[in-house]
């Protein structure tokens, strides 16, 4: 499947984009505008998750996936929407997308994270979303995890050592370390997590593009 990694959180996996924090990111040398997707989730309020997610899902006619409170403000400023809450699923297109819980802060509605299953490739990702460790990432680990998006910068997520132990709780075959970059001001190496990571560990370097 086709990944893109834009810094911070954001990704675009094939028409599904994940807290599009563009425009005020420094890591990120592109334009909201450059952005096509069918499908916007926000895992949560902050403003390096929700970004530019509204305008985005504006301009691409696409839906936007949140927390009911989420939804709500975007349904507001004329987004289309599909309001959801921890615990529950939906299907959109090709995604299967199941909303999980994330331990944070959020000032609209709670923290999440995502579950999301594509059918037609049959892989199935979950984006923790900015979270400490908790022990539910035991029962995440039940969901037969391929690839697992974990943030690894410290102070407002968990650091390189929780995320190392939650890979032992969410056993994915692929990991993609997030949330370290360097406005976050955190000095964090992706490679030292790799370096101590027993599951095979994919950096991206802003803006790239892989076939995964
Ligand atoms: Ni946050
Ligand atoms: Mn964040």
């Amino acid at each position: 499947m086709r990944i893109r990694y834009f810094g911070r959180s954001a990704f675009l996996i094939e028409d599904l984009l994940i807290d599009p924090y563009i425009s005020g990111n420094r890591s990120c040398e592109i334009a909201p505008e450059d952005i096509s997707c069918r499908i916007v989730c926000v895992t949560h309020s902050h403003p390096d998750h929700l970004g530019d997610a509204f305008e985005i899902a504006k301009r691409n006619d696409a839906v936007l996936v949140a927390i009911f409170e989420i939804a709500e403000k975007a349904e507001e400023t004329g987004v289309r929407t599909e309001p959801m809450n921890i615990g529950g699923e939906i299907g959109i297109g090709d995604w299967q997308i199941k909303m999980v819980e994330a331990v944070h802060s959020a000032d609209m509605g709670s923290p999440t994270g995502f579950i999301l299953k594509n059918r037609k490739a049959g892989r199935t990702f979950y984006h923790a979303g900015d979270t400490g460790l908790f022990a539910g990432m035991s029962l995440i680990g039940g969901e037969d995890i391929d690839i697992a998006m974990l943030p690894i910068g410290g102070r407002y997520t968990m650091g390189i050592d929780d995320a190392l132990r939650a890979v032992h709780l969410i056993k994915p075959k692929m990991v993609i370390p997030m949330h370290y970059d360097a406005p976050t001001g955190l000095n964090i190496d992706p490679q030292e997590f790799k370096r101590k990571c027993m599951k095979p560990v994919e950096i991206f370097r802003f803006n790239e593009e892989k076939e995964i």
